[in-house]
């Protein structure tokens, strides 16, 4: 059955005490999750080891602990870089790759995220992969082409085992952080795009179960009719994952 997924992505914001405050405030006040249900936490990396040991205090079904970045590279002199062994070994399950802030201001092109999904997948962790349009693109309405080439070049090398366990999020840049969301018809037009893809290149079967996100700007307010679509299967949520309550108005969305 398809996983659904609501995925906190704090950025760089909060310091390590406000992080820690905000996840217990979260586990507090979180109802039992559907079976199929999942939380997760992608904190910064100078957060994770403290969330790490939150989360591990008691058996927190469901609720994960994700990364926002890794190094393409295994280990060496690559000074600033953190690896993905690095973050197995912390209790991370899930990495963020692709993000637009990282292809946009920090250059990160097709063929890196290429190599970091690659690396996530080999330190036994779970990509959410992240696609998505700028502005000009989606007025010359070339939405489609340009997100189908970000998942080809990526992701096409992929084996049906890799990309089954593999998490899409469709991201329109145009979306995210300036208050706009895609309307619910807009989004589900992409998600049933992108799962009409895999379908074509990995069978129906891989297509059914793959988890496929809506993230920008996402609030509580607009969670619910988001989620209601058929091929929207949970969101990828930055700023109103900052405050416990905004959250849990988003988890509860998805039930
Ligand atoms: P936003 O960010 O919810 O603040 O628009 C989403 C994201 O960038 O993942």
């Amino acid at each position: 059955m398809r996983k659904k997924i609501v995925a906190g992505n704090w950025k760089m914001n909060l310091k390590p005490s406000e992080g820690e405050m905000l996840v217990k405030d979260v586990l507090k006040e979180k109802h039992e999750l559907a079976y199929n249900h999942n939380v997760i936490f992608c904190v910064p990396f100078t957060h994770l080891s403290d969330i790490s040991r939150i989360l591990g205090e008691e058996d927190r079904k469901n609720i994960y602990l994700g990364a926002q970045n890794c190094s393409d590279k295994e280990s060496g002199a690559y000074t600033g870089e953190i690896s993905t062994t690095m973050l197995n070994d912390l209790g991370v399950r899930f990495v963020i790759t692709g993000h637009s802030e990282r292809r946009e201001i920090y250059g990160e092109t097709n063929e890196l995220v290429k190599n970091k999904v690659d690396a996530i997948i080999k330190a036994k962790m779970i990509p959410i992969f992240c696609c998505g349009e700028p502005l000009d693109i989606r007025n010359r309405n070339e939405q489609n082409i340009f997100v189908e080439k970000q998942i080809e070049d990526s992701l096409y090398h992929l084996n049906n085992t890799a990309i089954s366990n593999l998490v899409i999020a469709y991201e329109p840049i145009w979306a995210i952080g300036t208050g706009k969301t895609a309307t619910p018809d807009q989004a589900e037009e992409m998600h049933a795009f992108i799962r009409n893809l895999i379908d074509k290149k990995w069978g129906s079967e891989v297509a059914e179960n793959m988890t496929i996100l809506y993230g920008g700007s996402v609030k509580e307010e607009n969670a619910v009719e988001l989620f209601n679509k058929e091929n929207i299967d949970g969101g990828l949520i930055g700023g109103a994952s900052l405050d416990a309550d905004s959250f849990l108005g988003i988890i509860k969305a998805m039930s």
